[in-house]
């Protein structure tokens, strides 16, 4: 995976739906590592989407781009994919971006798009992922950041957090143990992107050219 080479800041593309939590931990942790984060801008699909307000409020630049004002999603897609080849991000990050992509869009980003997904995939791809954990009384839950791939919540893993799941959990409960790790990994998935620290093999993501066991978080609660 490249990285910046001119020690200027990384430049991303976040791409968001919703509340955005998790763009809202990247923006707090952009200048803890070497080389920092730039954002280059925010896209919603969503107009109401707080984070995009996140965003201002730090100076970082938004585009909404509804999905409602296109006839279909491969001309969604298309505008999708102007906008953030105008900014020349070296990665794109989906927070919380609640769209199925086309594959043109998921081809085009190649290795430079990740996402995040609140289960232990390839445990329950989709939604309502706290919900499901909860009826199947799996004993743990968790997050996944990984590469994307065109089938949905799919491709090589870069890092995962386990949680417990206790038996009194109701689905808050259990999204917000999940959300908090969540607020851990991501930014420490881009970092060793932006530092060129990730590449795939048969599938499978090596961290400094080795399979990692910084690869998996465990909650201190556990
Ligand atoms: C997060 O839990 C993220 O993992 C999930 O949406 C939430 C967004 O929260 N993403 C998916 O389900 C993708 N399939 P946020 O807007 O507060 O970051």
């Amino acid at each position: 995976m490249s990285k910046s080479s001119d020690g200027n800041p990384f430049p991303i593309v976040v791409l968001i739906s919703g509340s955005g939590s998790n763009l809202q931990s990247i923006i707090d942790h952009r200048q803890d590592f070497e080389p920092g984060i730039d954002i280059c801008t925010v896209i919603s699909n969503n107009p109401e989407a707080y984070g995009l307000q996140r965003a201002s409020q730090v100076g970082v630049s938004t585009t909404v781009i509804n999905h409602q004002d296109y006839p279909n999603r491969s001309r969604y897609d298309a505008a999708l994919m102007t906008e953030i080849d105008r900014h020349q991000p070296m990665l794109v990050v989906l927070a919380g971006f609640m769209r199925i992509l086309t594959t043109e869009f998921v081809n085009h980003y190649s290795g430079r798009l990740i996402n995040i997904h609140p289960s232990l995939l390839p445990l329950y791809p989709g939604l309502n992922t706290h919900q499901r954990a909860i009826e199947s009384a799996d004993k743990e839950a968790g997050a996944t950041v990984h590469f994307v791939k065109p089938e949905v919540d799919a491709g090589p893993i870069i890092i995962q957090a386990r949680v417990p799941v206790y038996g009194t959990d109701s689905r808050q409960q259990l999204a917000a143990r999940v959300l908090a790790q969540e607020h851990l990994i991501y930014p420490r998935a881009i970092q060793w992107f932006a530092q060129g620290r990730l590449s795939v093999r048969n599938d499978k993501v090596l961290l400094d050219g080795n399979e990692s066991s910084k690869q998996m978080v465990i909650s201190d609660e556990i």
